[in-house]
């Protein structure tokens, strides 16, 4: 690339030290901007040509340097000095070393400032739409599973003290419930993100008839920002984004920390695939869930990037200041951190095999049943605070005697209360339990099988 002399070196003396220009530049993490870059430069230059501000010529040499310098780019044929800063000026410099006088007329009217939140915006759009199709894939794997294991009971847990029973396909569910509104999420992200900031200068706009509805409109953006200094300082929707991504890795997070006590000798619920286990490099018969430790452990540095995207904005005067340019440090590592683990998660959850003999085995420890029996009695008249102390008293006589509630006799069990009936062992066991949920959502075999079969369509959509 020829030696291009940066406009601004007619007003400051002299070059830069050399600690400033490595200080200063974001080359090196904004060039993955370059595409959205150019496709934003052509749209203006297209804009700056309806406008007559250029002439269709100019439009022309700038067009055909543009999409040059992006399949250098691509090839890798490109020069990234970091003596232009960022990705913006790099690309200007090449396209005025390239066309000569008309590479000059592409920033009319523009600044970088409204470049660059023009840049995140189409980068973001991108970004939100590969994460919503990854999170749309882990859900198909977990339905998928979920459809292994609509019969298969297993204890649900609160404060990991066994609860209710539930059937395993639930419990799978509920994990595509949460990314789900993770989806959901993503997409308000991009809603209230998809306006242009295009046009709006520095900070005040220009006295040069930009037509910024047609720059909008060309890049795909629903409306443009309505105030200049707002549309250059905003980096809410950074906020949001990261914010977004830190809850997807919390989700991972919970999801890694459940299948990793799962997979413990004490729980033996499931079983990782070796191919997402390692061993131990002094212990042989290891076998460690360090792709779940990790996915949990990520989850740390997308937490640090939302509280570092916040403490960027909190005290930055209005306009733009340069302390936005460590927005993308942080918005690209969140990304890419969870897009990472979402593939991950993808990966285990679709070759997770529930160890169904092993937990069952061990299901009728812990009185899950308990609720279901004062339920029972709600169901004989009893109200429901009597029903509760009533179980109580048999869960304490059963601990003494060793027993299981199901185990207990129809004499025993009417020491407690008159009102149980012979019909009360369909009430008892894990098994039976899940099959009398009656609610909608519940835990039951019934409610998963409906569930699945919304998902699997909704998913197939
Ligand atoms: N590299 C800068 C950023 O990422 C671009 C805008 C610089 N604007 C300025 N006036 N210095 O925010």
């Amino acid at each position: 690339m020829a030696e291009t002399k940066r406009s601004w070196e007619k007003r400051l003396a002299g070059e830069p030290d050399e600690l400033t220009v490595d200080f200063v530049e974001s080359l090196s993490v904004d060039r993955r901007l370059y595409k959205y870059d150019i496709v934003g430069s052509i749209a203006h230059s297209q804009m700056l040509a309806e406008q007559k501000l250029i002439t269709k010529d100019e439009l022309k040499a700038i067009k055909g340097g543009l999409i040059e310098i992006s399949r250098e780019i691509e090839r890798g044929q490109f020069e990234f000095a970091k003596k232009y800063e960022d990705i913006h000026l790099a690309i200007e410099a090449a396209l005025v070393a390239k066309i000569g006088e008309a590479g000059k007329k592409l920033h009319t009217g523009r600044s970088r400032n409204d470049q660059v939140a023009t840049d995140i915006r189409l980068w973001m759009r991108d970004a939100i739409e590969i994460l919503q199709a990854k999170l749309n894939g882990l859900q198909r794997a977990f339905v998928k599973l979920a459809g292994k294991y609509t019969e298969g009971v297993m204890p649900g847990y609160t404060h990991l003290q066994r609860a209710q029973p539930i059937v395993i396909a639930s419990y799978l569910l509920s994990f595509v419930e949460q990314f789900e509104r993770d989806i959901t999420r993503l997409k308000n992200c991009s809603e209230l993100l998809n306006i242009s900031p295009l046009g709006c200068g520095a900070v005040a706009g220009s006295t040069l008839p930009l037509e910024r509805k047609s720059t909008a409109k060309r890049l795909g953006f629903a409306d443009i920002s309505y105030n200049s200094i707002d549309a250059v300082s905003d980096r809410d929707f950074c906020a949001e984004f990261i914010f977004d991504c830190a809850l997807i890795a919390t989700h991972l997070s919970r999801l890694a920390e459940d299948w990793i006590i799962y997979s413990s000798d004490e729980f033996g619920f499931v079983r990782i695939d070796d191919s997402y286990c390692t061993s131990s490099s002094m212990m042989p018969q290891k076998r460690n869930p360090d792709v779940l430790e990790l996915i949990r452990g990520k989850t740390a540095s997308v937490y640090g990037s939302l509280i570092a995207i916040l403490t960027i904005l909190k005290g930055q005067p209005s306009g733009y200041n340069r302390d936005l340019q460590e927005d993308k440090i942080h918005i690209f590592s969140a990304s890419d951190t969870v897009k990472a683990s979402l593939d991950m998660a993808q990966a285990i959850v679709s070759h997770t095999k529930f160890n169904t003999k092993k937990i069952s085995a061990g299901l009728e420890e812990g009185f899950l049943d308990a609720t279901a029996l004062a339920e029972y009695l709600v169901g004989k008249g009893v109200a429901f605070r009597e029903a509760h102390g009533i179980v109580g008293s048999l869960v304490a006589y059963c601990e003494k005697a060793n027993k299981k509630l199901a185990e207990l006799s129809l004499d025993e069990l009417k020491k407690y209360s008159a009102s149980i009936e012979p019909d009360v062992y369909e009430n008892l066991g894990a098994v039976n339990v899940v099959n009398k949920y009656a609610t909608e959502g519940a835990a039951g075999p019934k409610q998963a099988k409906e569930q699945i079969a919304y998902w699997n369509k909704q998913l197939a959509e």
